[in-house]
């Protein structure tokens, strides 16, 4: 019988999780997670959430300043021609079982974008910014059409004319929005765009270091998404929001018996922030003016109640996700859609980081360290 040596001493000095590692340069966005601060290429989040558009901020992070009018109109122009999504990819969102995760849904259809692009494999720059354009222009009308389907109506086709926020509520119910919820989306999809080397991000920058097609590096950035601990996590908020609301249990008590049983509170703490979440801050207070208009201030009551106890017996803060939950909720979104919304903002600062790894390109290659048994022989 072979005796296993340990593996050799002082391979097991890592930051778990790669907490706190430096992995690449990035001149995309700028994050201080103790003072709370979070800049897209020089701009606070707060200033582009009140003083830009979702289109702006995806010029901002593509080209690397601000559009002037001439480029806010060819960005938008050319995103509204953009809209319209295969046929047969509608048909595969049709024939998906019931019940089907959205997010799910929406990473298979992505990947199958690619095989109706003659582009998908085209490496040049002007290409994968074209793909960059056409991927940012067709997710919404994907997620509003898969969001149709599910409640048994037929997609809405999308319109040629209206931002990314306003096209999106109206595919979803075929009815002209609201000026409040186009504007509360548009900001949310700002607040949404860009967030660093996280986890979905660096997903698709590993893959697109490989020198795999944007289709890959996006599919791969909304799998990452997709899991409990990153953007799962907003539906799982509303879903407990829900069943708070409905239950009628004692806020306190539910935190004091999730936390008893070491059960996870979703919309709760960050790997980055160790105060309030910036993009939860600005979120706060457009819940805050949602409840008050749309006559909702329970949720705004139940929120205020949860952060209260989760601080209290936890020290942790809200994130985005806990916001944005009950916001998207307000706008008539099903809950189980909001991971999907998710990606509709964050295919921005996916594309515009893959975009940059190309630029100065090295494949992504770390170790591990080995924990595994040593010198074992096979016995014929
Ligand atoms: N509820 C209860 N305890 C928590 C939570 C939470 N939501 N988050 C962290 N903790 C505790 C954790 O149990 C641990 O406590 P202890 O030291 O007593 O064992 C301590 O805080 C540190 O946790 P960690 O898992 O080492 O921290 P991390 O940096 O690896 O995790 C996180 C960050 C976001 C995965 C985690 O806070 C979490 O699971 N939150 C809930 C899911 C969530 O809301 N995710 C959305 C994140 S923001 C949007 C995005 O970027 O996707």
């Amino acid at each position: 019988m072979n005796s296993p040596k340990i593996a050799p001493a002082g391979q097991d000095r890592h930051a778990k999780g790669l907490a706190g590692v430096i992995a690449l340069n990035s001149s995309i966005c700028f994050l201080d997670g103790r003072k709370g601060i979070l800049v897209y290429r020089g701009y606070r989040i707060e200033d582009l959430a009140t003083n830009s558009t979702f289109e702006d901020v995806a010029h901002l992070l593509w080209h690397g300043h601000l559009p002037n009018e001439a480029e806010r109109t060819g960005l938008c122009d050319q995103l509204t021609s953009l809209r319209d999504v295969p046929e047969a990819v509608l048909d595969m969102l049709r024939g998906l079982p019931s019940g089907n995760n959205p997010t799910g849904a929406l990473r298979t259809a992505v990947s199958m974008l690619a095989h109706y692009d003659p582009e998908a494999d085209d490496m040049s720059s002007e290409a994968n910014y074209r793909k960059t354009l056409r991927l940012t222009a067709q997710i919404p009308v994907l997620i509003a059409a898969f969001a149709r389907l599910n409640q048994g109506k037929e997609p809405v086709a999308p319109r040629t004319t209206g931002n990314t926020a306003r096209n999106f509520l109206y595919m979803l119910t075929g009815e002209e929005p609201g000026p409040c919820a186009v504007e509360a989306l548009d900001a949310a999809l700002v607040l949404h765009a860009e967030h660093g080397l996280n986890a979905s991000t660096f997903t698709a920058r590993v893959i697109g270091a490989t020198l795999s097609d944007l289709y890959s590096a996006i599919t791969g950035g909304i799998g990452a998404l997709k899991g409990a601990l990153h953007g799962g996590a907003n539906t799982r908020v509303m879903l407990m929001l829900l069943e708070l609301h409905k239950s009628g249990e004692d806020p306190e008590a539910f935190v004091r018996r999730k936390l008893a049983a070491k059960e996870r509170i979703m919309g709760f703490g960050h790997r980055v922030y160790k105060t309030l979440d910036p993009r939860a801050n600005v979120l706060r207070q457009m819940l805050l003016e949602l409840g008050r208009e749309q006559d909702a201030m329970h949720w705004v009551d139940l929120c205020c109640t949860l952060t209260q106890v989760v601080e209290e017996e936890k020290g942790i803060n809200a994130n985005v996700d806990f916001y944005s939950a009950p916001i998207y909720h307000l706008l008539g979104i099903d809950a189980n859609f909001f991971t999907s919304l998710f990606v509709m903002g964050r295919i921005t600062g996916w594309t515009a980081h893959v975009l940059e790894q190309w630029g100065d390109n090295r494949l992504i290659r770390p170790r591990a360290a080995y924990t595994g048994p040593m010198g074992l022989k096979v016995n014929r």
